[in-house]
């Protein structure tokens, strides 16, 4: 059975761990490989503080509240691990602040101790008249993806840096089943006018003394479009950044300065934190994520082709729960090839 994943980002990784974990010892033998054009550091995930936090709306496909639900209920199993620290995986908390008052979201039972700010709490952030206070999970982007890679590597899968320009490229080279994990490049390979650049822009600080997470929202302004402060393993990362359509990969004067205005007044001990970094990229953003499966002629055989992609501004929080649904797929797929009379039953 040849396997060849495309993407290398959170999606992709995962993806190809979840499928040799469930399969490599029912299939034998099983050839996985990694195709993709950029590697960590230098993915989409790699800029991401990684907080585990879905949107405060509900999400359009209601599945997607069970696969973040599922992902935080894996991570948070292996936090007390010895490898949480090299997994980038740690619990943290913080605030959420609005203008006035929201209903709470549906996550509230999966994060801990959801609860509304107390007034004491509020006359901190003299902007907001209404928060939350939560326990949640970093899972930082770039710690995982080195995580990740070494675990593939110590079970053989190999990772090749070339960049696909068709599915029929892929599947003529003979192989079994594509994995589709190109995140917001998705578009590239096959049109898709739902899938959008949602562009971000972030600074990295050194502030060690930041320790909780403040997240502002503004019911006006949309998702991500207020200032955030998000406290990661070493460095803090500040944001507020969203502009949809926008491909631009250069980061800019105008959002740093307007990131920059807006946490110094969130948090104004910021302002002679010493700035370490700062990065733009692509939240592959689209009403739902598309995870399905397509089967692709080519000549006169068929590929099956599974997608997964589109996880918008909250890849790393649901990314666990989608990558056991594409192995589910994968199971259907072997089901029917006759490949395998034994698939695993935890599936
Ligand atoms: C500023 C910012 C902050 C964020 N913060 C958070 C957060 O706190 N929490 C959270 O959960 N999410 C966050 N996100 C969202 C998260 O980063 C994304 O949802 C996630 O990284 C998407 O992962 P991916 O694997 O689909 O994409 P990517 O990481 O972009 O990976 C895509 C991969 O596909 C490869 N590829 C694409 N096309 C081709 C091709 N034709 N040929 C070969 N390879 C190809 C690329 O090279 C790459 O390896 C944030 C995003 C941004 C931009
Ligand atoms: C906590 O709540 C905020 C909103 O309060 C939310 O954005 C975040 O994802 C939740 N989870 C964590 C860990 O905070
Ligand atoms: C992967 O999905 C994207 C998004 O639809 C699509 O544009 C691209 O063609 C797909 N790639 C493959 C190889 O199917
Ligand atoms: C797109 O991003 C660039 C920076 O890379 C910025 O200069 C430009 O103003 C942005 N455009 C929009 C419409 O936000």
């Amino acid at each position: 059975m040849r396997v060849v994943v495309i993407g290398a980002g959170v999606i992709g990784l995962s993806t190809a761990l979840c499928i040799h974990e469930h399969y490599h010892s029912v299939l034998q033998p099983l050839d996985l490989k990694v195709y993709a054009d950029r590697f960590t550091p230098l993915t989409t995930t790699d800029v991401a503080a990684g907080l585990w936090q879905p949107y405060t709306s509900d999400p359009s496909n209601p599945q997607e509240m069970h696969w973040n639900q599922q992902t935080f209920d894996y991570l948070l199993s292996h936090i007390h691990s010895p490898n949480a620290e090299k997994m980038g995986l740690a619990l943290i908390s913080g605030y959420n602040l609005f203008h006035g008052a929201v209903q709470d979201p549906f996550w509230k039972d999966t994060v801990l101790g959801f609860r509304k700010l107390t007034p004491r709490e509020l006359d901190m952030f003299p902007d907001f008249s209404y928060g939350w206070f939560n326990t949640s999970l970093l899972l930082e982007g770039k710690r995982y993806l080195q995580w990740l890679t070494e675990r593939l590597t110590e079970r053989g899968v190999q990772f090749f840096q070339r960049k696909v320009e068709s599915f029929e490229e892929v599947a003529r080279g003979g192989v079994d089943v594509i994995i589709n994990c190109t995140g917001v490049w998705a578009g590239a390979l096959q049109p898709d006018p739902l899938l959008q650049p949602g562009r971000g822009q972030i600074i990295q600080v050194d502030a060690p003394w930041i320790k909780h997470f403040i997240i502002t929202h503004d019911g006006d302004q949309g998702v991500y479009k207020s200032p955030y402060i998000i406290p990661g393993i070493q460095t803090v990362t500040l944001g507020g950044i969203f502009q949809l359509g926008n491909w631009s990969e250069v980061n800019s004067v105008n959002d740093h300065n307007t990131i920059w205005k807006g946490c110094c007044r969130l948090e104004p001990a910021l302002k002679d934190a010493r700035i370490v970094g700062e990065w733009s990229g692509f939240r592959p953003t689209r009403p739902q994520i598309r995870l399905e499966r397509e089967q692709l002629r080519v000549g006169p055989s068929n590929t099956e082709v599974i997608h997964n992609y589109g996880h918008g501004g909250y890849g790393l929080t649901i990314h666990w729960a989608c990558a056991l649904e594409v192995a589910k797929l994968f199971g259907k797929i072997l089901e029917e090839k006759k490949l395998s009379r034994m698939l695993p039953s935890h599936l």
